[in-house]
């Protein structure tokens, strides 16, 4: 008889299968980031720059090590050993761009010596990127004396009075220039940072949203374009009361607000609606936070454009481009 348990498909991880995929493709493994690890901070420990810094921090070098060679491990290899926290243990250093500079040099000189070429390469890019990101908290953090991650200030900063013009499609315009463009433009960079260090720092974490930094890399390209298509052509003919070939362009905005509320949607389920899992770091929060106001900002935004703005053009009196909107 069939053993209907033992026959059930098993949600198998599919984790071991990529670590010997880049295994086999870097050559690298675990005696390999050993050596990697161990011959880097050698060198580390004799550079009159680095070691002073380390040296204030570190006492017993054995953990550092094993911890160091779990990062590696599942930095390269994908194998989620490594649990630490990153951000933390740097921010508070008093460490410049030409110290991470330095690290990543002796960093890839090492690594080209001790892996194969492709093994070299794969590290030395994920060092580089992971170096930018913790870069990027410790200035933060130099600047603003908090254990603050680039901070979104937009949330902090102006708050806006939300008084609606919905009767003038003129000022309904400058409205959405003002309130919701403007804003878009202020969140979308910090948001960017965030997305790409978080991802960058927690690769191997459960929930991490991958592919979010690229998700918002292509969506703030293509809205910078779109706004500026409704703020030099769009807008200043609805504000000159000019309606000639008004038709094709207002198509062509809600066409594309229509495929924003795609990416929302997009968004939504690569952050599970936003939830932040209890260990998530602070950058983690900042970055969901910000990313909550940014999408309830954008949804609002294409509701009053989609719902009050547009239709009004939509509906011309005749059906056609040149005649007068119905208000
Ligand atoms: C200027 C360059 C850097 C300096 C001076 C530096 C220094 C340090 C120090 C002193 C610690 C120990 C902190 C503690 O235990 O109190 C540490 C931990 C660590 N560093 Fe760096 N670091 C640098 C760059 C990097 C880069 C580029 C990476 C990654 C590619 C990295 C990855 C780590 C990791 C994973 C830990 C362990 C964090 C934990 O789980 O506790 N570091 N670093
Ligand atoms: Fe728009």
């Amino acid at each position: 008889m069939t053993d209907i348990v033992a026959d059930r498909p098993r949600v198998i991880s599919a984790r071991p299968q990529i670590t010997r995929r880049q295994s086999e493709q870097t050559g690298l493994n675990d005696a390999v980031l050993t050596k990697l690890v161990h011959a880097f901070y050698g060198k580390v420990r004799s550079d009159y720059v680095l070691e002073p810094i380390f040296a204030a921090r570190i006492s017993d070098w054995e953990p550092h090590l094993a911890r160091m060679v779990d990062f590696w491990s599942s930095v390269a290899l994908m194998t989620g050993r490594y649990h630490g926290a990153p951000v933390p243990a740097h921010t508070g250093l008093a460490v410049t761009k030409s110290d991470f500079d330095r690290w990543l040099a002796l960093f890839a000189e090492t690594a080209r010596k001790v892996c194969t070429p492709e093994g070299a390469e794969h590290v030395i890019t994920r060092a580089e990127r992971i170096a930018r990101s913790l870069h990027m908290a410790v200035e933060d953090t130099q600047r603003v004396c908090s254990h603050a991650v680039p901070a979104l200030r937009w949330q902090q900063e102006n708050p806006m009075i939300d008084t609606l013009p919905i009767h003038d499609a003129a000022e309904l315009t400058r409205h959405i220039e003002t309130r919701y463009h403007a804003r878009h433009r202020e969140q979308l960079p910090p948001l960017l940072k965030l997305a790409e260090m978080v991802e960058d720092l927690h690769c191997c974490d459960e929930g991490v949203p991958h592919g979010l930094f690229e998700l918002l890399r292509r969506m703030s390209g293509k809205m910078e374009i779109h706004m500026k298509k409704e703020e030099l052509v769009l807008f200043p003919a609805i504000r000159r009361g000019v309606s000639a070939g008004l038709g094709a362009r207002v198509a062509a905005m809600r066409a594309d607000h229509d495929e924003y509320g795609r990416e929302l949607v997009k968004i939504g389920r690569l952050t599970q609606d936003m939830t932040v899992p209890d260990e998530a770091c602070i950058s983690w929060r900042t970055l969901y936070s910000g990313l909550a106001e940014f999408t309830d900002d954008l949804t609002e935004h294409i509701r009053l454009a989609n719902d009050v703005l547009l239709p009004r053009f939509e509906r011309m009196v005749g059906g056609k481009d040149g005649i007068t909107p119905v208000i």
